[in-house]
């Protein structure tokens, strides 16, 4: 189902009308995806996931924004293939941010795991 995140479309909906069952805990992986997208998508995709089942489940990446980390020149190699693709990172957060994000969003009944490309982790637990 393809979707545009940052067009304030209600792809929740269309899941539904696809047929899933929005009553069942759900499992979400979203890997890869934040770096391209506004906070404000970010943040509207997570009040929309925080809508499904309590106990679902949320596994994400995030791009470290430590600069100085072991990763670094890793993370600067994508930042820059992406960039050159037309594509850049225009969003950076760490674990804890991420999940301060998703507290904002009333993601509070469900379980969320955000993973840094540095290797940190944060999660969020109900
Ligand atoms: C680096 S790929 C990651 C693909 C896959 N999730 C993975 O982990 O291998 C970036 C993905 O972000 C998606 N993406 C970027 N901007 C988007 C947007 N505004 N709405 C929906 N998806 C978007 C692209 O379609 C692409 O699939």
């Amino acid at each position: 189902m393809p979707v545009d995140f940052e067009a304030s479309e209600s792809w929740s909906e269309q899941l539904v009308a696809a047929g899933f069952d929005s009553r069942l805990p759900a499992v979400v992986v979203s890997t890869g995806v934040t770096m391209y997208l506004t906070k404000d998508a970010t943040t509207a995709t997570l009040r929309q996931l925080a809508g499904l089942a309590a106990g679902s489940t949320l596994a994400m990446d995030v791009p470290s924004v430590d600069r100085t980390s072991r990763r670094r020149r890793s993370l600067r190699a994508s930042e820059s293939g992406a960039r050159a693709a037309g594509t850049p990172f225009i969003s950076f957060y760490t674990p804890p941010e991420m999940l301060t994000l998703a507290r904002q969003a009333d993601f509070g009944g469900h379980y969320l795991s955000a993973v840094s490309c540095d290797g940190t982790a944060g999660h969020l637990s109900r």
